[in-house]
Order: structure tokens, then sequence, then C-alpha cells
């Protein structure tokens, strides 16, 4: 165990902890000594969650949501907050992806990406501010994507509500400060998780979860809001986001798989 953590004695709350890149950050935590409460639709079964759960019976907690189940939310993060009375940190790590063409357009498609993606922060943002209004060095972050910089082909039914996602933290980040809870958004790169096994193209920068999540948690005790990885993907997209749009989207046709 590291007792020299930042983290040390720390209790966060991830949402989106049951596979890939949440799941490796709490491992990550329960490493660093934190106190873990970790969720997903089905955290409380999770055979992984539940073999980590036997190693740190007393750091972990596991608890089930569905973040599309919005009338569930303040019973859920009244739960959490319970476990290990009260919270440091809150992670917002629940996404999902389906890349769709024109042709396949599917609306279910589109509102669950914008409820995983979007909605559940903003509920559970809403039910959670009270309780960490009274919370010194209170820390929030959400982990949103470098997708939010520039909608590319096919992928906007997950990329829209990201990049929602990072206006409503630029939005809220004065505001929440003055309360005195430190918002972070991280926007990284491709990661080798079930969400990129759907793409059929070469990933620029691909990582390993328990890379990205090892810079997650360092954005957490990072005094900076925003943090960006890897160098090249971050770069190549921000550069995109700032063209005019018509030479930008000159690049991304040249994206559309017409053959
Ligand atoms: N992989 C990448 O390349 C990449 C790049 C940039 C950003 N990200 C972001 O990183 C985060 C983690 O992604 P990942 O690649 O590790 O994906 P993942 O392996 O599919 O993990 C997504 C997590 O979200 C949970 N989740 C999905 N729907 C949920 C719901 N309705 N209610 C509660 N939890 C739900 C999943 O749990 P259950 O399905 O068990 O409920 C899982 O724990 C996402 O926000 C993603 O957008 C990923």
């Amino acid at each position: 165990m590291n007792h020299s953590s930042p983290l040390n004695g720390q209790r966060t709350w991830i949402v989106g902890a049951s596979e890939g890149i949440g799941l490796a950050m709490v491992s990550q935590l329960l490493n660093q000594n934190s106190y873990v409460v970790a969720s997903a639709r089905k955290a409380e079964t999770h055979p992984e969650l539940l073999k980590l759960k036997s190693d740190y019976p007393e750091y972990l907690e596991l608890l089930d949501i569905d973040v599309t189940l919005t009338e569930t939310i303040p019973e859920k993060s009244e739960q959490a907050c319970s476990f290990f009375k009260g919270l440091d940190n809150w992670i917002y790590n629940v996404g999902t992806y389906h890349p769709m063409h024109l042709a396949d357009w599917d609306l279910k498609h589109f509102d669950f990406m914008t409820q995983t993606n979007y909605s559940g922060a903003v509920h559970l943002m809403h039910a959670l501010l009270p309780k960490f209004k009274d919370q010194p060095n209170a820390k929030w972050l959400w982990n949103v994507s470098l997708a939010s910089d520039f909608g590319l082909p096919y992928g906007g039914g997950y990329s829209a509500p990201k990049a929602a996602l990072m206006n409503l933290a630029e939005s809220l980040q004065p505001e929440l400060a003055e309360a005195g809870i430190q918002l972070k958004a991280v926007n990284h790169g491709f990661v080798k998780t079930r969400l990129t096994a759907k793409n059929d193209f070469a990933m620029l920068g691909l990582m390993e979860p328990e890379a990205a999540a090892e810079k997650i948690i360092h954005a957490l005790s990072k005094d900076t809001f925003e943090t960006r990885f890897p160098f090249n993907l971050a770069f190549i997209l921000g550069t995109m986001k700032r063209l005019p749009k018509s030479w930008a989207l000159a690049l991304t046709k040249r994206m559309l798989n017409n053959g």
C-alpha cells in the first residue's frame, strides 16, 4: 500500500467503476489507502469488484446505480455518502458509445448516450451539491473525452453530450470553487476498453486502462481544472477546434468511409 499518496484516507465515490478505466481506478485508489464506493449498474454482484471487496473489506463498498433511472439518484447519493460518513471526492466516469452511420441511426442509442454521457452527471451533481458544500477540500472529477473538442464522423451521439458536459464544467467551475468544491475535467484519448473495441480504425496513442487511470487519479490531486492526454491527439483535436470550420470540415470529410 502507498501511504504517502495525497489520496491516503480520502473517501471517493466512482460512478462507472465496473469495467475498463473505472475498475483500474478502483484498484489504484485502494492501493493508495483510499476509501472507495464503487458504482455501476451491477456493482454489487460484479465478480472483479467482489474480489477487490474481499481483498479490501474495510476500504471498499459496492453500490448499484443506473444513472438513467434518475428518480433513484437522490437515494443512491444518500447511500454513497453514508458508508464512510461523507465523501471527499466524486468521480463521474460513466460513458457509453454507439457509433452510427446515417443509415443506422437509432434514437434509443442517441437517448442512452445523452443520459449516460451528460444527464447522469447533472442529476448526480444536483443530489451531491448539498453534501459536498461543507466538506473541506471537496473535489469532483468528470471524465469527459478529447472527442468533446470536435465532432467526428459517426461519433456525434457520443461526443455531443460529452461536449455538453465539458461546457457545463466550464460554466460551473467558478461558482463551485466559491462553494469550496474543486471541479476537474479530464479530456483523454483512446483507451483499450470495450468502448474502443467498437472502433474499426487505427487509434492514435491507444493507452491501457491502467495508464489512463493513473493519470486521472493524479489529476484529482492537481490544481488544474483541465487535464488532457496523450499530447499528440490532444494537440490535433485542440487544433481542429480552433481552425476555421470550413477547413476542419474539409478534413473530417476525408474520414468518411464511402467505399
Ligand atoms: N475508452 C476510451 O477510449 C475513452 C476515451 C475518452 C473518454 N472515455 C471515457 O472514459 C469513461 C470510462 O470509459 P471506458 O472506456 O472505461 O468504458 P467501459 O469499460 O465501458 O466503462 C464504462 C463504465 O460506465 C458504467 N455505466 C455504463 N452505463 C451505465 C449506467 N446507465 N449507469 C451506471 N453506470 C453505467 C459501466 O458499468 P456497467 O455497464 O457495468 O453498468 C462501466 O463501469 C467513459 O466516460 C468514457 O466516455 C473513454
